[in-house]
């Protein structure tokens, strides 16, 4: 073949097929990208679905999910499981905790895919229906609660802090739930639920609002 073929250099040429090639190549990595395949060996998937399983209250849940979803909306929306509630969104509330490992979480702030392999604690994982965690129990006795919409994540982070420090004091006990806002303010009946969880005598408003 001639340097010069009908308007075509050799040089020209293998720019061409060197285009193609890297065209395919970023072709088949959008695709990749767009069927959330990792068939570049990337590391990257998504935007579009994947499979992913979670292990939630003891069970895998395989689910199907777009890789940029929350936690919380996984659990909602894709697994069915409302406890866990939305309220702000952004990590200030506390309405959206689970247990990661045991670990509290704003499961509002974290990717479902990051929680892979991980031991996820839900609301509906605390006690039975027949059994309810002493924490459920000691809301329902000390009333703690008005509209209800902050206590899934309060008796979740309750059940971190009694894990953590079986019998917390009053400021140990307004530290370990001040991630978890009540709108309704009924944080006297709160605290003594987690008192009388913890196998302690209730407190006062005064008390409670002493320091
Ligand atoms: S909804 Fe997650 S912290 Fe408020
Ligand atoms: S009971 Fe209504 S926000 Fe707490």
């Amino acid at each position: 073949m001639s340097e010069r073929n009908e308007g075509i250099s050799r040089r020209s040429f293998v720019q061409t097929l060197g285009m193609g090639a890297a065209a395919g190549a970023l072709q088949g990595h959008a695709e990749a990208r767009l069927t959330g395949q990792d068939e570049g060996g990337t590391g990257i998937v998504g935007p579009g679905p994947r499979p992913i399983t979670l292990r939630i209250n003891g069970n895998d849940v395989r689910l199907t999910i777009e890789p940029a979803t929350t936690l919380l909306d996984t659990l909602r929306v894709h697994a069915g499981m409302t406890g866990s509630k939305e309220i702000c969104d952004r990590g200030s509330c506390g309405g959206c905790s689970v247990l990661v490992n045991g670990a509290l979480t704003a499961s509002c702030m974290m990717l479902a895919c990051d929680a892979e392999g991980a031991e996820i604690t839900t609301v509906e994982g605390l006690g039975t229906e027949e059994a309810l965690d002493p924490v459920q129990e000691a809301f329902i006795r000390h009333d703690a609660l008005q509209c209800g919409y902050c206590t899934p994540g309060l008796v979740v982070a309750a059940r971190a802090l009694l894990d953590a420090t079986p019998r917390p004091s009053l400021d140990e006990i307004k530290q370990g739930l001040s991630g978890n806002i009540c709108r309704c303010g009924t944080y006297t009946n709160i605290f003594n639920a987690v008192l009388e969880a913890s196998g302690q005598a209730p407190v006062t408003d005064a008390e409670v609002n002493r320091g």
